[in-house]
């Protein structure tokens, strides 16, 4: 996790951002606590990244890379007001002693909010932010055990992955808005091996699908009565976190987290 005390709108790269609309830098240090303090509740062991001067979106370290098998798939920004950001995240795997593995000039990558890992293969979101051609180096390094499934993106709300799908392992349970994504990869999605719920623009639109499952339970990016139930229903304990101030960047939970193991 990134600390958000650098974090404020100062560019507009999503349509959820505007310059007009600051996020309460005292609120987004609350909610992220928040969040630190439940996984520590979990017994997640927790690293930081120091935040940078200059760099508001480091709070979004899913989007540092992938990091995979003790390799870092370092991310390329599609836009330059992040691509500073990955001087740091290099330096910070280095340190880990990951291998570092950078991508062509031209090849986009957004790092782990790009890609979901289910029982039987991965899903790579693309075109928003990251590029089709990624997928080419994905397979190189994801180790080939499993097929590589991409899926492409049409909506520029929903501009990566964990934006419009989650995956809830303990279930083997996706959540997802269909309208995301074009109509080859909705045809895609009816097809995998997992049980499948679809949620409502309405229900994307809060960040639904911005949430992380650990072990038996879920934390979620705000409220939702519905989902709630069903999970709890399957005997799931379900945490509620608002994430207002990180969503005026477009961002939620699992955007403010990379998980490493
Ligand atoms: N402002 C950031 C951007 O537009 C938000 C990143 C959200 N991260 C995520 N994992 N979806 O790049």
């Amino acid at each position: 996790m990134c600390p958000p005390t650098e974090f404020q709108v100062s560019f507009e790269i999503n349509p959820w951002m505007n310059i007009e609309k600051q996020p309460s830098k005292q609120k987004a240090w609350q909610q992220w606590h928040k969040l630190f303090e439940i996984y520590q509740g979990l017994g997640i062991k927790i690293s930081l990244i120091k935040p940078e001067k200059g760099l508001p979106d480091m709070v979004f370290v899913a989007n540092a890379g992938l990091p995979i098998n003790k390799k870092f798939i370092l991310s390329n920004f599609r836009y330059k007001e992040r691509r500073e950001e990955t001087i740091y995240y290099k330096k910070w795997f280095e340190s880990q002693k990951f291998e570092i593995i950078t991508l062509p000039k031209n090849v986009y990558f957004e790092g782990q909010a790009e890609i979901v890992e289910l029982s039987d293969a991965f899903i790579f979101g693309f075109d928003k932010r990251g590029s089709e051609s990624a997928i080419i180096f994905l397979k190189k390094y994801l180790g080939g055990k499993k097929p590589i499934i991409p899926l492409k993106l049409v909506d520029d709300r929903f501009y990566h992955l964990d934006l419009c799908l989650m995956y809830i392992e303990a279930i083997n349970t996706i959540i997802y808005f269909p309208g995301a994504f074009d109509e080859k990869s909705q045809k895609i999605i009816e097809k995998l091996n997992v049980f499948k719920i679809k949620i409502s623009e309405n229900e994307a639109k809060k960040f639904l699908c911005n949430g992380l499952s650990y072990k038996n339970s879920v934390i979620l990016s705000g409220k939702n009565p519905r989902i709630t139930a069903f999970l709890k229903n399957k005997g799931l304990e379900v945490i509620n976190l608002d994430i207002s101030e990180f969503k005026k960047s477009g961002g939620g939970v699992k955007c403010v987290s990379l998980l490493i193991d």
